[in-house]
């Protein structure tokens, strides 16, 4: 038995796309959600519930961090868990956010990377893209790319440069229809980019549609969604899988 941990956890798509993959693959497993209130419970109701698995999302992804019996891989550096696997009777903390990102985009080819956006999500992708410039709308939570010595800017502050992958990770689109930058950047940057990828999924954000009429290759945050995923049902199951294969199964179930 797997599950997720969130809360809310009702909108999680991850039930979804583990149990289709685990009817398609013949394995005779479930994966439920579980409204966690106190994020402080997550690793004995972890152990309570007996469960093999579990991922953890909004808001217990540092609950998870903090209490795991011991954490493995990036997950040390984000200081955030998305993903824990029963091991010998300890509970194992991982995070397969910004690996599965960058396994989204394995097939671009790009060297330039630039990450809209200065929250907890850019905070990961700039583990995976050690080299990213940062492009933020407000002063204050650039210094902590500051301090890790990544080049980062506000929109003010901001001269052009050129970058073959753009990333957003902010919020605007996902309920509104507001650019993460102002247009006129935003259209520079295309003018000179190869790829925009969006972390909001669900949706044709304004930012990807304006990416389209530059002729950019895009993506949507589906497929972070579903990297993530795989990522998680291989330290589930314990053993490597085709990982675009096993992609295609959660997308026929999510597209
Ligand atoms: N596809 C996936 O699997 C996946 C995984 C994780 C997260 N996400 C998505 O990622 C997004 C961000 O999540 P998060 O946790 O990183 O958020 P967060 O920590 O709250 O950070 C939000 C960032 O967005 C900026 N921002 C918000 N509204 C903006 C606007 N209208 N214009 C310009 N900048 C704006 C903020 O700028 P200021 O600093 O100026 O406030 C801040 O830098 C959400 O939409 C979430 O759904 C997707």
């Amino acid at each position: 038995m797997f599950l997720i941990f969130g809360n809310p956890v009702s909108h999680s798509k991850s039930p979804l796309m583990h149990n289709y993959f685990f009817k398609k693959s013949n394995i005779k497993e479930c994966y439920g959600r579980y409204k966690l209130e106190n994020g402080e419970e997550i690793i004995d109701k972890f152990k309570e519930l007996k469960i093999k698995g579990a991922n953890v999302t909004v808001p217990h992804k540092e609950h998870a961090f903090k209490l795991a019996d011991e954490v493995r891989g990036i997950a040390k550096e984000i200081g955030a868990v998305n993903t824990l696997v029963e091991e010998n009777g300890k509970v194992i903390g991982y995070n397969t956010d910004a690996p599965g990102f960058l396994e989204a985009v394995k097939e671009f080819e790009y060297e330039s990377v630039l990450i809209i956006g200065a929250g907890g999500t850019a905070k990961a992708l700039s583990l995976v893209f050690p080299n990213a410039h940062i492009l933020n709308r407000s002063e204050g939570r650039l210094q902590y790319f500051r301090n890790k010595g990544l080049k980062s800017f506000t929109w003010d502050e901001f001269k052009t440069n050129s970058y073959d992958l753009i990333i957003n990770t902010t919020s605007a689109g996902l309920s509104d229809d507001n650019y993460p930058a102002p247009q006129n950047i935003l259209k520079e940057l295309f003018s000179k980019a190869k790829y925009a990828v969006d972390v909001i999924y669900g949706k044709e954000t304004p930012f990807l549609k304006l990416a389209k009429q530059y002729n950019l290759k895009t993506k949507t945050g589906l497929d972070m969604l579903v990297y993530q995923g795989v990522l998680a049902m291989e330290l589930f199951l314990g053993k490597e899988l085709d990982k675009k294969k096993t992609a295609e199964i959660y997308f026929e179930i999510l597209r």
